[in-house]
């Protein structure tokens, strides 16, 4: 019996853990589940959308998996699913990207990994807002050091690389290369323009690949990575960037493989790992019956991995690919890319009972 704490999430976080969590029943696999609420809906009764007892649970496990956690934009809390990953330095955010037949893209044979930084970087969250004392100073310190002028009417992010942030999550790309059968290990950044962050993600980064001569190691830069990802998906397999790359390259690595519904990931660190797919709460879709729960299913693939339990995450990962191959029973995102219209789709619900027939 595994201890695993689920948070459902908001939007379609309820929807589609649901579904998960019938898969990974189905294969017989024993967990106890511990059900947690976080975000905007807990917040009238603890005071913050993230209470501690959430914290605890997770502590003491050491492994959940969650649905998406909505963040309002611009203003409101800070998002609930940062916060998770920093409380426990869940430090490699793992997203594999790989084609399946019949998920819809426009790509075959689709076959990598992003490994991205979770704790550093724009995302630590560091902001000075505009007319804000903190703005200012930053400012003055700015101009003294001869760099500025920064406007007045600027808010200010700043952005943290550290050698032991950077170092970390490099030697965590070329170790996962080496456990997984990986052949190379891609750095990408911007150090042409941020010689002094990207830069020092770069030098690391060239510096851990010394110590890999049986993987290969090259670096691109974040925009040009970008475009050959579109041209010639082919060319990659790891690939490891700081956190604000991470996160965007996740998306658009998603749309080769089909979308966001089909993109799992993990959160790891020395202290537990969390699972969770790379897409958002998807609140134009949310309580509908129409989200694509694949990437939380392959999600509980991963955690599956992590808990020791390889055959039960084979079997989930062959029953998902034999469902999307079959075409019959799958959500209107996929349809829709197939044939260009939902028709004849299926919900959410009805996909799970899909894959678990398939199991
Ligand atoms: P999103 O990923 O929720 O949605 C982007 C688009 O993809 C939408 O059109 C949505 O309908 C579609 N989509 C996403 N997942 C899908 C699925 N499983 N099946 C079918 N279609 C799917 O991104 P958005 O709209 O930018 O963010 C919504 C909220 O989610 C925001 O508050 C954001 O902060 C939060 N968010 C939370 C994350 C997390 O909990 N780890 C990660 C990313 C965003």
């Amino acid at each position: 019996m595994h201890d695993v704490v689920l948070i459902p999430g908001d939007g379609i976080g309820p929807e589609i853990t649901s579904a998960m969590r019938r898969v990974v029943e189905a294969t017989g696999v024993g967990i106890n589940w511990n059900v947690q609420e976080a975000g905007a809906g807990v917040i009238d009764e603890y005071g913050t959308p993230l209470p501690d007892h959430v914290l605890d649970a997770v502590r003491a496990t050491g492994v959940a998996i969650k649905g998406p956690i909505t963040t309002p934009v611009g203003t409101g809390f800070r998002s609930v699913n940062v916060a998770l990953r920093r409380a426990f330095d869940l430090y490699a955010c793992v997203r594999p990207c790989v084609s399946q037949p019949g998920d819809g893209s426009r790509y075959e044979n689709v076959d990598l990994v992003i490994v991205r930084e979770n704790t550093e970087d724009l995302y630590a969250g560091i902001e000075y807002d505009r007319g804000s004392e903190g703005a200012s100073r930053l400012a003055e310190v700015i101009a003294a050091s001869g760099q500025g002028p920064v406007r007045e009417d600027a808010a200010i992010s700043i952005k943290p690389i550290s050698e032991a942030g950077s170092r970390r999550i490099v030697t965590y790309a070329f170790e996962y290369a080496r456990a997984n059968g990986r052949k190379k290990v891609t750095a990408v950044h911007k150090a042409n323009i941020m010689k002094a962050t990207d830069g020092l993600f770069l030098r690391v980064a060239r510096e851990v690949a010394a110590g890999y001569p049986d993987i290969e190691f090259n670096d691109k830069i974040v925009d040009a990575t970008c475009m050959g990802l579109v041209m010639n998906p082919d060319d990659f397999d790891v690939l490891v960037l700081p956190n604000l790359y991470g996160d965007i390259v996740s998306d658009l690595c998603a749309g080769l493989v089909g979308g966001l519904g089909m993109a799992p990931g993990a959160n790891i660190g020395e202290q537990g790992a969390i699972f969770e797919a790379t897409h958002g709460s998807a609140p134009d879709i949310a309580g509908k019956d129409i989200a694509n729960p694949t990437a939380e299913i392959l999600s509980a693939a991963m955690m599956l991995d992590h808990l020791g339990e390889h055959e039960a995450a084979g079997r989930i990962r062959a029953a998902v690919r034999a469902t999307l191959a079959a075409g019959e029973k799958v959500t209107g995102d996929v349809r829709r890319a197939l044939t260009g219209t939902a028709e004849g789709c299926v919900g959410t619900q009805a996909f799970a009972d899909a894959v678990i027939e398939h199991l």
